[in-house]
């Protein structure tokens, strides 16, 4: 293929004013794309600007370090980029290239809005879900165009974190994937490529590996420091599986589990955790709640 038949992506349109539609949106102003970004209240849509203002802020005084108003002069050119909307019915569907929703995981509500968006879409128009632990097959269920449709998953802090899984789906044309493949690069990511399968790359090996963790300790082979300790200094990790899961939030991780083991009963790796879920039952959810594995209490 040569670059002239890729679908030239200009104007992105992004559903959700979470964690990672707001980070997405930063990146792609910052490249110069134009973003509109939809959310659902006035005060989600005030929020994620926000985020996305003092993330350009921080980036402007590296940049200009000494010059305050050229500095704000560059912010708000970029924020001249950004559009946000209260509803779909608003954004300006019908003029993107790129639409890319990041809203709850929830399966049931990204099939529906994918049923929404389908007649509103260009013709030469591609939809993306970021979402982590569904296969697109089941997301886009009742979607009746899925070779425009991918996966683009990004990881949180979305502005630090350099790697982006593009997931093609059993029906994704290979047009769609490869302009995605261009317009993660100009994001500056590093796109990987994966297929349709439970967890793709990252989270098909990290959640069998914190699954293990907990069943080790469960079965009292090793306390959890000791296998935080041996996983940091044996392997280099940053953090060690129970710093991790804490990190990641044990509500997240037990949703992710129970989807998994639900739709392969019969897969070990899959299989759930007592202590997890009942940590989760207690309200202990890592370190958002202040304790889950681990305390993350304020010292006093
Ligand atoms: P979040 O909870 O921060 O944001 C969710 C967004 O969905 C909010 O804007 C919320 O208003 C919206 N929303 C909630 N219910 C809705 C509904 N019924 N209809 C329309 N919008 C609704 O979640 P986050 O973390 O930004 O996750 C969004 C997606 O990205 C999910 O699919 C998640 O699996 C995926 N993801 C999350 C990562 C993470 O580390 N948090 C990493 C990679 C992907």
């Amino acid at each position: 293929m040569v670059a002239s038949d890729l679908i030239e992506i200009e104007n992105v349109v992004i559903i959700g004013t979470g964690l990672m539609g707001t980070g997405i949106a930063q990146v792609a102003i910052e490249k110069g794309f134009a973003v509109t970004i939809v959310g659902r209240s006035q005060d989600k849509l005030t929020q994620s600007q926000s985020k996305i203002r003092n993330g350009l802020n921080r980036i402007a005084k590296k940049r200009f370090p000494d010059d305050a108003a050229t500095a704000e002069e560059f912010v708000e050119g970029l924020l001249d980029n950004l559009s946000l909307v209260k509803t779909i019915a608003e954004a300006p569907i019908e003029d993107a290239q790129l639409i890319i929703e990041a809203i709850v995981e929830n399966l049931k509500v990204k099939q529906k809005l994918l049923a929404d968006l389908e007649p509103r879409l260009a013709n030469n128009a591609i939809l993306c879900s970021n979402t982590s632990s569904f296969l697109l097959e089941d997301v886009s269920d009742k979607f009746n165009s899925p070779e425009r449709f991918a996966g683009l998953h990004f990881f949180n802090p979305v502005p630090a974190m350099k790697l982006c899984e593009v997931v093609k789906g059993g029906a994704t044309s290979d047009v769609v994937y490869d302009s995605l493949l261009a317009f993660v690069r100009k994001l500056g990511k590093t796109p990987v490529k994966c297929g349709d399968t439970p967890g793709f790359i990252v989270n098909r090996l990290l959640i069998p590996y914190l699954l293990e963790a907990i069943h080790m300790n469960e079965r009292g082979d090793a306390s959890k420091e000791d296998i935080d300790t041996a996983m940091k200094l044996g392997t280099g990790h940053p953090m060690g599986p129970f710093e991790l899961l804490d990190y990641i939030g044990l509500d997240t991780m037990k949703f992710v589990v129970d989807g998994w083991h639900q739709r392969y009963p019969d897969d070990p790796r899959f299989a759930p955790s007592e202590t997890l879920d009942a940590l989760v039952a207690e309200g202990k959810l890592g370190r958002k709640s202040g304790e889950g594995f681990l305390s993350h209490a304020p010292r006093g």
